[in-house]
């Protein structure tokens, strides 16, 4: 997956401090908090944050771009004891070895957990930079259990971590870019998009996505690429 362009994640961010109630004062401890872009709209709100994430990297960035709150190299499965008044699971769980472990963990050292996912495919625009590339990719792994894309699935793991879903709602995030380049350039840099330059050429690439993306051409020459994502919140 391609990252999405500055700014993508505000709405979604927004809806997730306003869902948990964050505010001043508010504990929070951000697992896999990346870059800290969400960190850093905590803290914007009076919020005092704990971040971490497996990624040494990614914590130094985050550390950088936000003074206001503490980063640590750490496991989402083994998160620090808190307590924290909210734990944040932002475009987590995807990416964990046991989402059922992470969320039991967090229930433990948080009053509330705020997942986010991204929505069903045919609500993410964003499948169509796989859809283009797919004659250079290996094939898509084959079917195991839903997704946590799936809102029902996404239900019963949240439940399985012994949590109860407090509040639920669904977030557009608009993914713009005002050109061309701006559209192709951070594909050719994602994995997918290195995997297939690889094989085709980046001009076979371009041209494929382009194609494929002039349905959200705009007319100004930008592309807008509607995402829509999901925020839950949840209580032990
Ligand atoms: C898609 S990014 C989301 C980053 C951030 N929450 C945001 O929304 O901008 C996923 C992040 O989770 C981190 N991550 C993945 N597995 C992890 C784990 N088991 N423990 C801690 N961090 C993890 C990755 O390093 C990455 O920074």
């Amino acid at each position: 997956m391609t990252d999405g362009p500055p700014g993508w994640g505000a709405p979604l961010h927004a809806r997730v401090l306003d869902l948990a109630g964050v505010g001043a004062g508010t504990t929070l401890l951000d697992l896999g908090c990346g870059p800290g872009t969400f960190a850093a709209a905590a803290v914007a709100r009076g919020a005092r944050v704990v971040g971490v994430d497996g990624d040494r990297s990614a914590v130094a960035a985050a550390a950088a771009a936000v003074p206001g709150a503490r980063f640590r190299r750490g496991d989402a499965h083994d998160p620090p004891p808190g307590p924290f008044d909210v734990v944040a699971a932002v475009q987590l769980l995807q990416h964990v070895v046991n989402p059922v472990v992470v969320l039991r963990a967090a229930a433990r050292v948080g009053s509330a957990v705020a997942v986010t996912t991204w929505g069903p495919e045919e609500q993410c625009d964003v499948r169509a930079f796989g859809e283009a590339l797919a004659r250079w990719l290996p094939p898509r792994r084959p079917s195991g259990p839903p997704p946590l894309t799936d809102p029902a699935r996404l239900r019963k793991v949240v439940g399985l971590a012994g949590l109860a879903v407090v509040a639920e709602d669904e977030v557009e995030c608009p993914f713009t870019y005002v050109d061309a380049d701006a559209l192709v350039g951070p594909l050719l840099a994602s994995g997918i998009g290195r995997a297939a330059a690889a094989r085709a050429g980046e001009s076979a690439v371009r041209r494929a996505v382009l194609t494929r993306l002039d349905v959200n051409r705009t007319r100004t020459g930008g592309y807008v690429l509607h995402n829509r994502f999901r925020v839950l919140v949840a209580n032990r």
